[in-house]
């Protein structure tokens, strides 16, 4: 159980839990704001290594300065427990939203896009996230994205790093944790290899993929089906998936989601500028960034009109011009012919 009160927050509820910590919502009693407050769950509360993750994250979160990042407040420790104070993020997570369906191309681009401006502040510092996924990001009401969750963060100061032994034991001991997290692992990441930021684009390929389409690239049964697939399999584009996904994401995806590194996006700032070039390509208004509009391909647009006029005149001119735009024909018809049926 956690406490009601830590230092000066006063704990209000839970927000949510993850494999390796729970959120609540706090009140800070001093400044009169809403603050988040991450702690370990009761079965790691006696494992040294993780007490020693959550500092780790606090600092490797705190050096980051960027308004698609949760802010870190402090991190205290209060009797024999750690505990993050953060900032309080509105709004629900992309696992949320994704479980309603897939969203529009030009939503899923500027989401990937926030993400992707994220990464470049992460990795400007020399840190690698690692746990890129849905449930890590929070969308708020006004669209602005926050990156969440460093809990697996390496601060690697620009070298190439293999996982160490705290770090592994922790992540792969806890089952749930890897079921939850090898969908958006690497292809490195699976294989336990050395890994840089680019590991993280194609963590973000594979959440872009599952905004565009509904689904992730890799499924499976258990962790190893699934590592295996990101390992050797190249999924479909995700238009196979949603006929509304556009050939841009789909370029811009697999391209991310390549497995070996060099043929990948090469940094955030890279991915960042085709994913917004994309964006602002799709227009609001385009149909196609509007699937739920139910547009019909050109194939399919066929619609049958039978029209009785009963008033003996020829037909009037404006009818065979009409005909080309059905839009306006509609109105038109039902000013003149006696009986439309469509
Ligand atoms: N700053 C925050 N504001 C609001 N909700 C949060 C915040 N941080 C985390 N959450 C919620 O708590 C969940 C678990 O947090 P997270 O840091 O991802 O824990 P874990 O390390 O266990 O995965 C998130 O998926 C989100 O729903
Ligand atoms: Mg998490």
């Amino acid at each position: 159980m956690i406490p009601e009160m830590i230092s000066h927050y006063r704990v209000i509820c839970k927000l949510g839990q993850g494999g390796m910590g729970e959120v609540y919502l706090a009140e800070d009693t001093k400044l009169h704001r809403k603050v988040a407050i991450k702690s370990l769950p009761a079965k790691l509360l006696m494992d040294k290594k993780a007490q020693k993750r959550l500092v780790i994250e606090a600092q490797a979160a705190a050096q980051l300065d960027h308004p698609n990042i949760c802010a870190i407040h402090e991190q205290l420790e209060e009797g024999d427990r750690s505990f993050i104070i953060m900032q309080y993020v509105e709004g629900e997570t992309l696992s949320e939203r994704i479980r309603r369906g897939p969203l529009a191309p030009r939503e899923s681009l500027d989401i990937a896009a926030q993400i992707a401006d994220a990464l470049a502040e992460v990795h400007s510092h020399g840190i690698v996230h690692r746990d890129i996924k849905p449930q890590n990001i929070i969308i708020t009401p006004l669209g602005r994205v926050k990156v969440l969750d460093f809990g697996l963060a390496k601060i690697v100061r620009g070298e190439s790093v293999s996982e160490n032994a705290g770090v592994t034991s922790l992540w792969f001991t806890d089952f749930e944790a890897i079921v939850g997290t090898a969908p958006y692992m690497s292809p490195e990441q699976a294989m336990h290899a050395a890994l840089d930021g680019r590991s993280d684009l194609f963590s973000l390929g594979t959440l872009l993929y599952e905004c565009a389409s509904g689904k992730p690239p890799f499924c499976g049964c258990c962790a190893a089906e699934i590592c295996s697939k990101v390992i050797h399999l190249d999924p479909p584009p995700p238009s196979q998936l949603n006929r509304w996904v556009p050939p841009g994401v789909d370029r811009i995806t697999l391209k991310a989601l390549e497995k070996r590194v060099e043929l990948r996006y090469q940094s955030a700032v890279e991915l960042m500028s085709d994913l917004r070039e994309m964006r602002d390509i799709l227009q609001p208004e385009d149909p196609s960034s509007h699937h739920d509009l139910l547009r019909p391909t050109a194939a399919q647009s066929a619609i049958a009109l039978t029209i009785t006029d009963d008033s003996q005149q020829p037909p009037p001119a404006f009818l065979g011009a009409a005909l080309r735009d059905v839009s306006w024909v509609m109105p038109a018809l039902s000013r003149s012919p006696q009986s439309v049926t469509a």
